[in-house]
This record gives structure tokens, C-alpha cells and sequence, in this order.
């Protein structure tokens, strides 16, 4: 996975042609009293420019840990103790606080799970608008701001009129997402993190919001990346799917190869146990074993214990994420023998 050319503001890759982000060798440790747990373990990854990509895996894989090292606001204690992350020719784990403060927002937004609580209780909608847009557009006008605001709320089906002189708790969870995601938008940045954007609200609510950030990314074609634990959603609205597994990707590729011709082990499993993905009830099937510890150093392969195609060279060899195919990598010894049983 080497860049092969880097112009201004353009990496390209070998795997995914232009990328937007590449991240190299990433370790985040989370400090804890009882010794350091790996969230984040030697990860290598790029962002397909102007995709969404979908980020999956169980709770506790690393999808907030590994959205939030990208915008260099890991909670403590949580450290980004190795690695590079490349945007535009830098390398955002060594930039100042200045830069800092423009690449957040300006260059890369996030919606975070439960963003909404994020809204301040004591202000308007406009107020808040207002504020974030004057935070970085020192001259910005009255007559602008009204009118990014109200393109934005429109193009998340909101009613600009009402939502902006409305103070948060006049709005309902799924409106509030909805502005968030609206204020994600507002310095219009070429990179969009959401992270578990809709796990507060019930499913119709959640699969409308899907919808409307795909319509938005159409119309935008910035890079998104999406985490979330609902396969199923990834599979309706992303071109790219990650799969992370104990702080590493094991396997990425384009949308279709990854569902029709998934090789590890566990996207394969992943796959099967997703409720909407398998049509009778009765064929789920739930992943056998737990978590992997992360506070212990795994020797071999991470998904070892847990893995039907487990042998000798997968307890002492940790494996490397290869090419499988055009835009299609793995992290799996048995990718081969997995990959032919699994279809
Ligand atoms: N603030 C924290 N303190 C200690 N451990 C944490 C903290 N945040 C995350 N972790 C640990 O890091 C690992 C990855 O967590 P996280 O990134 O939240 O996963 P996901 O978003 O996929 O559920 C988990 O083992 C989790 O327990
Ligand atoms: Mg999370």
C-alpha cells in the first residue's frame, strides 16, 4: 500500500486510485492504571477520495477510537502513541495548534454518536449557526449565513424557517441529528467523519438519515466515512467497506466484492449474523466467542480464537493486509482456502 504519487492536494494509491486520507503504522493506547490497551494496533488504511466508505465491526473494534485519531481528538487517556496520518501532504498527528484548529471543521468534520447533546440548550439554532460560521469566516455577512444555513437545513429535509429560531429541546432527536449533520457541513469540507451518527433514534428514523447523507454526498462528492455496527446500512448506502476487528482492518474493499466475495473469516461471519442482510430469521448466525483483550500483545492473528480456518502459522504469524483483488485487501492467512468456502 504504497503512495504512489502525491501532487499538491492529490495522493493517489495503488489499491484505490485517489485517496483523500492515508494512514500509516497507527497505534492509539488507551493509558489505563492497569497497564495500556491497544485500540488502535499497527493500522494501515486510505480513504477512497469522493466515496463513502462504511466502517464496520462489533462494539469495542475501534471505529470511534480510529475516526476520532483522524481528527487528532482521542480521549484522554487515550494517546496516539505511533504513526502518521497524511492529509494534503501533512501529517496531521505533528500539526500546530493553529493548523490544527482549520483542518478540524474546515478540512475534515465529524458527527458523533449523539451529536445532538452537543447543541447548546441556551441558544437558537441560528445563534449557533451563527457562531460556528463566524468561528471560522471572521468576515461573514448577515444575508450569508442565513442562506448557507437554510441550503443546509434544506438539503437535510428540515424547515429552515422554524428549526433556525428554535432552541434544541423544541426539536425532536432525529431533528437535532439532522442539524448536526447540517453544521457538519457548513465550511462545505472535503471530509466527512460520522460515527455512529444515528444510533440514538429508532430505525425509520435511522434509515431516512442514511438516505438523506447518501443524497448529500451525490450532490457534494466529498469523502465520508461512515462507521457503524449495521452492516446492512453500509451495504444500501457506501461504495467502500472496512471491516475492523480488535484496533486493525482485516479486510476493505469496493461494496460489491465485499458482500459478494468477502475472504476473512470474520466479514464472512459478520455478514451472516446481520438481521436485514439474511432473509429468514433462522438462518443468523451469532459470532461464536468474545472480544479479543487488548490489553494483551497477540502474537499471531487477532481473530485466531474465534476463527473456523484457525491453523498452526495463525497462532505465531500476525497476517499482513494483502491484495486479494482489484480494490479488495485482507489480513488473513487462510484468505485463499476462507475466501473459496465462505461463498
Ligand atoms: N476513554 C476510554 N478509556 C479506556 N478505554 C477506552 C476508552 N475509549 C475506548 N476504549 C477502549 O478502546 C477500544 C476501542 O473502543 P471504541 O473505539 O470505542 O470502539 P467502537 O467505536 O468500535 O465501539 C475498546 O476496547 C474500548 O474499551
Ligand atoms: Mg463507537
Amino acid at each position: 500500500m504504497s503512495v504512489t504519487e502525491q501532487t499538491a492536494d492529490k495522493m493517489k494509491s495503488e489499491v484505490f486510485g485517489e485517496i483523500s486520507l492515508k494512514i500509516e503504522d497507527l497505534c492509539v493506547d488507551f493509558l489505563l492504571s492497569g497497564g495500556d490497551l491497544h485500540a488502535i494496533y499497527h493500522l494501515d488504511f486510505e480513504l477512497p477520495a469522493h466515496k463513502m466508505t462504511g466502517l464496520v465491526g462489533e462494539s469495542g473494534s475501534g471505529k470511534t477510537t480510529l475516526t476520532s485519531a483522524i481528527l487528532r481528538s482521542v480521549s484522554t487517556p487515550g494517546e496516539i502513541t505511533q504513526g502518521k496520518i497524511w492529509f494534503e501532504n501533512e501529517d496531521v498527528v505533528k500539526l500546530s495548534n493553529d493548523k490544527l484548529r482549520k483542518y478540524r471543521w474546515r478540512d475534515v468534520a465529524m458527527v458523533f454518536q449523539a451529536a445532538q447533546n452537543s447543541l447548546n440548550p441556551s441558544m437558537t439554532i441560528r445563534e449557533q449557526f451563527a457562531e460556528t460560521i463566524l468561528a471560522h469566516r471572521k468576515n461573514a455577512g448577515n444575508k450569508e449565513m442565513e442562506e448557507i444555513s437554510k441550503r443546509l437545513l434544506k438539503q437535510v429535509k428540515l424547515e429552515p424557517e422554524r428549526i433556525l429560531r428554535s432552541y434544541p429541546h423544541e426539536l425532536s432527536g432525529g431533528m437535532k441529528q439532522r442539524v448536526m449533520i447540517a453544521f457538519a457541513q457548513l465550511l462545505d469540507p472535503p471530509i466527512l467523519l460520522l460515527d455512529e451518527p444515528t444510533t440514538a433514534l429508532d430505525v425509520i428514523t435511522q434509515d431516512y438519515i442514511f438516505t438523506l447523507i447518501r443524497q448529500m454526498h451525490d450532490r457534494t462528492e466529498n469523502t465520508m466515512l461512515l462507521s457503524t455496527h449495521d452492516i446492512a446500512i453500509v451495504a444500501r448506502v457506501c461504495d467502500y467497506m472496512a471491516v475492523m476487528y480488535g484496533g486493525r482492518i482485516v479486510e476493505m474493499g469496493d461494496i460489491f466484492t465485499m458482500f459478494e466475495k468477502p475472504v476473512h473469516p470474520y466479514t464472512q461471519m459478520l455478514i451472516k449474523a446481520a438481521p436485514s442482510l439474511v432473509g429468514e430469521l433462522k438462518e443468523r448466525v451469532a459470532i461464536p466467542g468474545s472480544a479479543p483483550d487488548l490489553m494483551k500483545t497477540h502474537k499471531g492473528c487477532i481473530f485466531a480464537d474465534r476463527c473456523p480456518y484457525c491453523e498452526e502459522r495463525c497462532r505465531t504469524e500476525e497476517p499482513e493486509p494483502e491484495l486479494i483483488g482489484k480494490e479488495h485487501l485482507a489480513a488473513c492467512h487462510r484468505a485463499d482456502f476462507a475466501g473459496k468456502e465462505g461463498q
